[in-house]
């Protein structure tokens, strides 16, 4: 019998991998793969051969911590966009003492300790699995996913393969949009990061779920403009007296806990709780899509998954993109020891990436 050698061995063996990864292409959605771009780096089927069991494991995952506490699935989905906003999606947010980390940023009020934990928890699972291969900015890109998917939202595919950055900036936060933000000031602080107008009124409908804390509802109920429904500025006032009232109030007065498009009726009559929100309804930039979205759920749908996508590339750290800026943490609220060079299972991870 023909001896095969070593050159050819690894031939088939690279052939084999290629058409592996060929294959899995086709079981990506051919939607996301003609419509939307990639960063360098980043692919559909990144972790195909590394951790294949990775969308599995995450979803069955939440699947559990949603039907403990739905209220996670806001908090992750809000963690994932103040990743991605403030300096890119590199988990940077997950650093720090909580001192003078990005968290204790005031723009970061509100966000969930339990949903944060949830990262770390997850990381846990998938590193039994799969070794450390798998970062933590991806890991809150799938969770986010999952966060809309499981309460009602649209199931599509996000693009993977993100680095974890070794450090973070508490100030990054200054770059997120406020909530007392007139619809120019939003298509401004969005439009600097290439978002336009539809995209920026379907991912406001993330406000679909979940809840805000008081001092989060600065000045709408005192304000003219934009306008309020009367019995829904009641409604505020009672939850929250004063800023310092310390409860919470759902985003979305009809449908809190679903994903669904709620919240652009809610706008229709007035009752956005943000002045961001509900100045969408107003503005004639943006006024005709809050109403296309309100009269076409599909619509709203596949504009916040694509804008998801655009989201969760901002300022990426891959293989290929700032490379030595990044590194896949051993925990998630830690960078790795400076002196570790990297391990063997992320080495063999990147060959198989690059491959
Ligand atoms: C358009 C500009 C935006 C502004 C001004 C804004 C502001 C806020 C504020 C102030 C809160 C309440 C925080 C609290 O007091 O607890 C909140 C909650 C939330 N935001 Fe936004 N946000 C914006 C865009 C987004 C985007 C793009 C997403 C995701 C794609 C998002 C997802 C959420 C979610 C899910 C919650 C509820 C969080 C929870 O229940 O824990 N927001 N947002």
């Amino acid at each position: 019998m023909a001896r095969v050698s070593g050159s050819s061995y690894l031939f088939h063996s690279l052939l084999l991998i290629s058409s592996l990864i060929v294959a899995s292409q086709t079981l990506v959605s051919s939607r996301a793969l003609t419509r939307l771009s990639i960063e360098k780096g980043l692919s559909w089927n990144y972790y195909f051969l590394q951790c294949p069991k990775l969308e599995r494991i995450v979803r069955k995952h939440l699947e559990d911590v949603f039907e403990n506490d739905s209220g996670q699935a806001p908090g992750l989905l809000r963690l994932f966009f103040h990743d991605c906003f403030a300096d890119g999606c590199d988990a940077s947010i997950l650093l720090g003492d909580g001192d003078n980390d990005e968290k204790k940023h005031p723009a970061n009020i509100g966000l969930r300790e339990e949903a944060i934990q949830t990262i770390e928890d997850l990381r846990i699972l998938i590193y039994k699995q799969c070794l450390p291969v798998v970062s933590c900015s991806d890991i809150i890109v799938l969770a986010a996913r999952e966060a809309v998917r499981q309460l009602g939202g649209p199931d599509f595919d996000v693009p993977l393969g993100r680095k974890d950055k070794k450090t973070w900036n508490a100030s990054a936060p200054d770059n997120l949009p406020a909530p007392f933000f007139r619809t120019g000031d939003l298509l401004e602080a969005f439009g600097a990061r290439n978002f336009d107008a539809s995209e920026v009124v379907a991912l406001s409908g993330a406000h679909t779920y979940g809840r805000t804390h008081c001092s989060s509802l600065v000045n709408r109920t005192t304000e003219a403009e934009p306008p309020i429904d009367p019995s829904f500025n009641n409604t505020l006032i009672a939850t929250c007296p004063t800023p310092n009232t310390d409860t919470t109030l759902n985003l979305d007065l009809r449908t809190p806990m679903k994903f669904d498009n709620m919240y652009y009726i809610n706008l229709l009559n007035r009752q956005g709780v943000f002045t961001s929100d509900q100045d969408l309804a107003s503005n004639d930039q943006t006024k005709e899509i809050v109403n296309q979205f309100a009269s076409d759920q599909n619509e709203f749908f596949d504009t916040f998954s694509d804008a998801f996508v655009k989201v969760s590339q901002i300022d990426v750290i891959t293989d290929r993109l700032r490379q030595g800026q990044g590194e896949i943490r051993d925990k998630c609220f830690f960078p790795n020891n400076k002196s570790k060079s990297s391990s063997v299972a992320e080495r063999v991870a990147e060959l198989v990436a690059e491959i």
